[in-house]
C-alpha cells in the first residue's frame, strides 16, 4: 500500500503521523516498510536516523525524495517494498502531487482551528484537479489535536458537522488527542507504539492504532 500524508498546510501533524504510521506497518511481521521523506525539511529522515542512533535499527527504511519524477520513484519501491508511506511537504508541491497519483491513500491531518479548515477549499481543489489521474485514491480526513475527550466531544461532533456541511466531507471519527507524548517520544527517535512509550501512554497506543487499523481495514476491503 502507498499512503500519502498530506495538506496543503504546514504544523499539522503530517510527519508525526508519516512516522507512527511507518512504525506501526513495521511492527507486523515480515512487512517491509519504505518511509519517503519528500518534504525539504527532511523532518522524517531526521527523526529516522535519530530512531537509528537509539535503536540500532529503525525498522524501516528511509530515504528522501522529491520533485515531479516521485510518482517514477514510488512505482519502482512498489516491487520492493510491502508498504509506503510518504511524508510531503505544507504546500501544494510538485512531490505531493505526483505522490498522489500512484497513492492507494491520501491522509489529510488537520487540527479543528478555523486556518486549517480553510485549507481544506485547496485540498479539495488538489483532489479534484487529481481524479482523472487516480480515481482509486481513498482520502481520509483525520482531525489531530483534538481535546482528550476524543470522539465522545460534543465540540467535535459540531465541528465535524459543520465541516460535513460546508465542505461536503466527513471527517474520521477516530481523531488523535493533543498529547505531549508524540512530540515527547519524536524527539528521541521513538513514537507512543514502541515500548519505551507505550507501556505509559496507553491511551495515545489506543487512538493510533484505531485510527491506523481504520485505514489499513479499509484499504484492504477495497
Ligand atoms: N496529536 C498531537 N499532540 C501533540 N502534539 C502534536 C500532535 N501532533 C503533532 N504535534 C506537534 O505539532 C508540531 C507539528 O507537527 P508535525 O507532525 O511536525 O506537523 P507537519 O509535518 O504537518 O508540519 C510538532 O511539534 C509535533 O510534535
Ligand atoms: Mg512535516
Amino acid at each position: 500500500m502507498v499512503i500519502t500524508i498530506g495538506s496543503v498546510k504546514g504544523g499539522v501533524g503530517k510527519s508525526t503521523i508519516a512516522t507512527t504510521l511507518a512504525v506501526f506497518l513495521s511492527q507486523k511481521s515480515d512487512n517491509k516498510v519504505m518511509l519517503i521523506d519528500a518534504d525539504s525539511q527532511g523532518t522524517s529522515c531526521y527523526f529516522t536516523s535519530l530512531r537509528q542512533e537509539q535503536r540500532g535499527t529503525a525498522g524501516y527504511t528511509s530515504v528522501e525524495l522529491t520533485g515531479n519524477k516521485l510518482h517514477e520513484e514510488i512505482r519502482s519501491l512498489v516491487r520492493r517494498y510491502d508498504d509506503i508511506v510518504v511524508d510531503v511537504g505544507g504546500r501544494d508541491t510538485a512531490s505531493q502531487r505526483a505522490a498522489l497519483a500512484v497513492s492507494d491513500a491520501y491522509v489529510v491531518p488537520l487540527s479543528l482551528q478555523a486556518f486549517d479548515i480553510w485549507a481544506l477549499r485547496d485540498v479539495l481543489e488538489l483532489l479534484d484537479q487529481l481524479k482523472p489521474f487516480n480515481p482509486n485514491l481513498t482520502t481520509f480526513f483525520v482531525a489531530n489535536r483534538t481535546d482528550y475527550r476524543g470522539t465522545k466531544s460534543s465540540a467535535f461532533e459540531e465541528m465535524a458537522t459543520s465541516i460535513e456541511e460546508a465542505y461536503g466531507i466527513s471527517l474520521l471519527p477516530h481523531t488523535l488527542s493533543n498529547r505531549i507524548a508524540y512530540s515527547k517520544a519524536a524527539g528521541t527517535g521513538y513514537t507512543v507504539l514502541d515500548p519505551e512509550y507505550a507501556n505509559q501512554e496507553p491511551k495515545a497506543v489506543a487512538e493510533v492504532t484505531t485510527l491506523f487499523n481504520h485505514i489499513t481495514q479499509a484499504l484492504e476491503k477495497r
